[in-house]
């Protein structure tokens, strides 16, 4: 949430500043602003609304300077208007500083700093932080200008209560950025005669590949030439590696795809044969994961699993919990992450507990595992981003490989996270009840997914067609059986998120029991019903909405035309092992939400009031 970019080198800073804002755009994009050093002075460009309004308002003034930091922002403090909008200034206008996080206490310093004679021109938290750091700076007798600017930003954040990244760089010490990080993730890049700090790699991975990724309580100082990094917290040393990124700019980039959503819906097949890539061992029909760091002894031990995460990958979880059962039958718990360190969950001495996230940033998964290690838990993450956080503090865990993800509306890292699952049940599956037989044909049925996605994506223009014929209606339903009723939650949250049509997930049966008083010919049902076990269940459900002429689309196996008698649209999947088929299902839903969208004229991969990666609670 919210997005930070610095430079310091031999260029000028603009247009990188621009083009690295315009990549973490996806992170917040509500506001955007630079400042930029030229002269002994510091310039600010600040606009409300996406980043285009601020490249316009900067390509007009056109200002030179080589060293200079900006930000793209989620509002936390504070509407999104000029204004409020980062880079912010102390009181003496010297000192500029963007900020990632939430100060909690900033209503008490402000108030102080008032008192004190300090003008406010924003509502934001960040200002109170600049006007602190700046404050302390001027009182300070430290004589050297960098010693003193470091010294500064370190006793302002020291009063701090709350999380933050942070940028700052101050008019009277030129050549000098410094960064700082407690919850927001920061990272520096390193050139030749220029570096680079930045909430993300993406916003920096055009020009360096070499990458330090800060830790929490990390300060890191910058000049065109060197890094020293150094610790808020006097108690830890700074532990500095130096890493290559393993993607290209390109793999950030749309391509030839209008958006990112569908680019990513897209990359479904590949990103499944990503997660799968050398993990599955015919010979012994289970899977390899060696990120799990515990011996078979350890793993046969396990006698309870939780699952943790937030939306899309709580979603994916709650497929995990169907998949190990099913398979393993290890008691499996799934718990919202925002919640789970507000409970006492009973655990035994052999819990094992996975956090799920794709940006291994989300703050409050990051407690979730924080309070799992608390109470003696071994805490594994399943993550996209091997760079973040929770990936970083986790005891180990499963990479799901899905490539960067750029559209706020989680697609592609849906599958692989549930891909992810399928390996964790053939491996637990495998070492307590599944037969080899059983466990070769999942392998079977596994590998042959992403061919059966590519089938399904072969309909889009017919998804295409449904979605439009439903697009204006004011709301949905998604109802599915089992296993495909986290997709139904899915499916639900993918349409509300970017077409804001308000729609909701449920079990089939729970319909009855008070959901179809909303059913009305103006309300469309999407019934998830594969030809599976519980296919007849679904099919009376249907009946139930038909007959008090609520409009059904149905998403169910190829070959199977019961339903187009009873519903007005059939999407067809193809047949595949039933456990698996969350897999499939979820693809034409992430198309109907899709093209719904693109027919109410939302921006999709922007969605109105999110952003990617939340950093707040
Ligand atoms: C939905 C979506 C969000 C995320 C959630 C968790 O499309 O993207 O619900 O799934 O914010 O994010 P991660 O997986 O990064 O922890």
């Amino acid at each position: 949430m919210c997005g930070i970019v610095g430079y310091i080198g031999k260029r000028q800073a603009s247009p990188l500043l621009l083009d690295g804002l315009r990549r973490l755009e996806y992170r917040g994009y509500d506001s955007a602003g630079i400042a930029l050093l030229t002269d002994g002075k510091i310039n600010v460009f600040r606009k409300a609304g996406r980043i285009e309004n601020l490249r316009k308002a900067v390509s007009e003034a056109n200002p030179l300077g080589d060293i200079g930091i900006s930000h793209t922002r989620w509002a936390t403090h504070g509407a999104p208007t000029d204004e409020n909008a980062h880079p912010h200034l102390d009181q003496s206008g010297k000192l500029s500083l963007v900020h990632n996080g939430v100060i909690e206490n900033y209503q008490s310093l402000k108030d102080a700093l008032k008192a004190a004679g300090h003008v406010f021109h924003s509502e934001t938290d960040t200002e109170v932080l600049a006007h602190l750091a700046g404050t302390i700076y001027d009182e300070s007798d430290v004589s050297d200008p960098k010693q003193r600017l470091v010294a500064s930003v370190q006793k302002a954040l020291a009063r701090v209560k709350g999380t933050f990244g942070v940028a700052v760089m101050h008019a009277d010490v030129p050549g000098v950025i410094v960064g700082a990080r407690l919850g927001s993730p920061l990272v520096v890049g390193l050139g030749k005669d220029e570096q680079f700090l930045a909430s993300d790699v993406a916003a920096i991975v055009a020009h360096t590949r070499d990458v330090i990724y800060l830790n929490d309580y990390d300060l890191v100082t910058l000049t065109r030439n060197s890094y020293e990094v150094s610790s808020l917290d006097t108690t830890r040393t700074a532990n500095v590696q130096v890493s290559r990124v393993d993607f290209t700019e390109e793999d950030s980039e749309k391509g030839a795809f209008e958006h990112f959503m569908l680019k990513e819906i897209y990359e479904q097949p590949q990103s499944i044969r990503n997660a799968l890539r050398g993990r599955l061992n015919r010979d012994e029909a289970t899977a390899i994961l060696g990120g799990l760091n515990m011996s078979s002894m350890e793993l046969r031990q396990i006698d309870r699993i939780i699952f943790s995460g937030c939306g899309t990958a709580y979603h994916a979880a709650m497929v995990g919990e169907y998949l190990i059962e099913a398979l393993a039958r290890i008691p499996t718990e799934i718990e919202f992450a925002s919640e789970f360190r507000y409970r006492n969950v009973p655990t035994t001495k052999s819990t094992l507990q996975f956090v799920v996230s794709q940006s291994g940033e989300t703050i409050d998964t990051l407690a979730a595992l924080r309070e799992a290690k608390r109470k003696g838990l071994r805490c594994l993450g399943i993550v996209n981003n091997v760079a973040s956080t929770i990936a970083r503090e986790s005891d180990g865990g499963v990479y799901i490989h899905a490539g960067p993800e750029i559209g706020v509306a989680a697609t592609k890292t849906f599958t692989s996270q549930v891909a992810i699952m399928t390996l964790l049940s053939l491996l637990f599956g495998r070492m307590h009840h599944l037969s080899s037989t059983d466990g070769l044909e999942l392998i079977d049925e596994l590998e042959a997914i992403p061919e059966k996605i590519e089938a399904i994506l072969k309909q889009a223009p017919l998804i295409k067609e449904i979605a439009q014929k439903y697009a204006h209606a004011e709301g949905m339903l998604f109802m599915g059986r089992q296993i495909n009723f986290p997709v139904a939650m899915e499916g639900a949250l993918k349409m509300k998120e970017i077409s804001y049509i308000y729609a909701s997930g449920h079990p089939s049966a729970e319909l009855k029991h008070g959901i179809i008083a909303l059913v009305k010919p103006d309300l469309p049902s999407v019934f998830i019903a594969p030809d599976d076990a519980v296919f007849d269940k679904n099919v009376s459900n249907i009946e139930e909405v038909r007959a008090r002429k609520g409009p059904v689309i149905a998403v169910t196996t190829e070959g199977c035309h019961e339903l187009e008698r009873i519903t007005d649209d059939v999407i067809y999947i193809p047949r595949c092992k039933s456990i698996l088929s969350p897999l499939l299902t979820v693809v034409p839903l992430q198309l109907l939400s899709y093209y719904v969208a693109l027919a109410r004229g939302c921006d999709v991969d922007k969605p109105r009031n999110l952003a990617k990666s939340v950093t707040v609670e």
